[in-house]
């Protein structure tokens, strides 16, 4: 048997070497496993006489725990080690910047929704809202259109399916938000001021149509409301939207028959390589359909017109967000690829010129 340093030293000098956990675990074994050098020798204890087991004991015992507290410490000492390394290659900096994420914003429509809800009420107006699906009488009779007008096959209307037997009032996609002045007039009665955003819809597709689109009507009766209380309302809203001190509007006689007179408003714009500027240049876009209410209108409503009179505007928000935000294309609105919207920060984008396309 080697002398209890010659075996200190191996041990020791072993746990020294060992490389890893594996490698520490083998010396523990060879010296103090369950057949490991030591632990043979301890078991030769029993077979020596009283004086010699005691100082051999005394010793071995020594050397079992001089052993078992090398090998701990080396243990910890490659965790450590090993901690380090891993450190190193993990070393995060914390400095650089982080990776950008894409982000969703408001939609333009909804935006435009609700800056009209911002800028109108501060003329005086309350937001009104209706259904979507609507009766024919509020889509159509009440606003002067007859069964058999020809208004009504210009609305290119979507009808609701009715099963064989029902005899409710047909219903429509409404095709405008102007039945929502009805509703509005019989819910509050005259005087009033209202606008009433809303999607509308009409079977209607190319560049600049969609078959759902978005409007924001304007309503506004009282003693002597005029055609100029509606120019300045308009103007007035134009500048605010548009965030330009100068528009001009262009107003066009036309005809709808809830309105009488009726006008057709376009605004001016430039368009200078896709860079799109109200009040400015020689291009104009139609963005509403006005008038002074009808006064069968009124009468279909619940308004007295020998008392009550005033203007009705239907506003194409699509447009104006178009116009506002740089946007070529309506259908880009729902199906197209929507990067666009980064470009909502708001320079215009490389926009085709809008000429020609953009009349109703
Ligand atoms: N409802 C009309 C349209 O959709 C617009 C309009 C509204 C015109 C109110 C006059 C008054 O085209």
């Amino acid at each position: 048997m080697d002398g209890i340093d010659t075996l200190k030293a191996r041990y020791l000098a072993a746990v020294a070497g060992a490389a890893d956990e594996a490698g520490l675990e083998e010396v523990r074994v060879a010296a103090l496993g369950k057949k490991g050098e030591i632990s043979a020798l301890m078991a030769g204890l029993g077979k020596m006489d009283p004086e010699a087991r005691k100082a051999a004991g005394a010793s071995l015992n020594a050397l079992k725990d001089e052993i078992d507290a090398a090998l701990r410490a080396r243990k910890v000492a490659l965790a450590d080690a090993a901690l380090d390394e891993r450190l190193k290659t993990e070393w995060l900096d914390v400095t650089l910047p982080g990776r950008p994420r894409p982000r969703g914003t408001v939609h333009p429509v909804s935006q435009v929704m609700e800056e009209l809800t911002a800028i109108f009420p501060d003329m005086g107006f309350s937001v009104a809202e209706g259904p979507q699906v609507e009766s024919d009488w509020y889509n159509f009779d009440a606003l002067n259109i007859p069964p058999e007008h020809p208004a009504r096959q210009e609305h290119d209307t979507f009808f609701m399916h009715r099963a064989p037997g029902d005899n409710r009032p047909p219903h429509v996609l409404r095709t405008h938000t102007s039945p929502v002045q009805i509703r509005a007039m019989m819910e509050r009665g005259a005087p009033i001021r209202v606008i009433a955003p809303g999607r509308v819809y009409r079977m209607d597709m190319d560049q600049t149509h969609t078959p759902m689109f978005h409007q924001v009507e304007g309503l506004a009766i009282d003693r002597d409301i005029s055609m100029a209380n509606l120019k300045w309302c308009l103007e007035e809203f134009c500048r605010a939207f548009f965030e330009v001190d100068k528009v001009e509007l262009r107003f066009r006689a036309s005809h709808f028959p809830f309105t009488e007179p009726s006008a057709e408003v376009d605004i001016r714009y430039s368009n200078t390589g896709g860079q799109l500027k109200i009040g400015e240049g020689d291009k104009w876009m139609e963005i509403l359909g006005s008038g002074m209410v009808h006064p069968k209108v009124l009468q279909a409503a619940g308004v007295d017109p020998t008392q009550w009179q005033g203007f009705a505007f239907g506003m194409g928000i699509d447009r104006i967000a178009m116009l506002k935000y740089g946007i070529p294309d309506l259908r880009a609105f729902f199906e197209a690829d929507l990067r666009w919207l980064r470009h909502y920060g708001f320079s215009a984008l490389d926009v085709p010129d809008l000429a020609g396309g953009l009349s109703a």
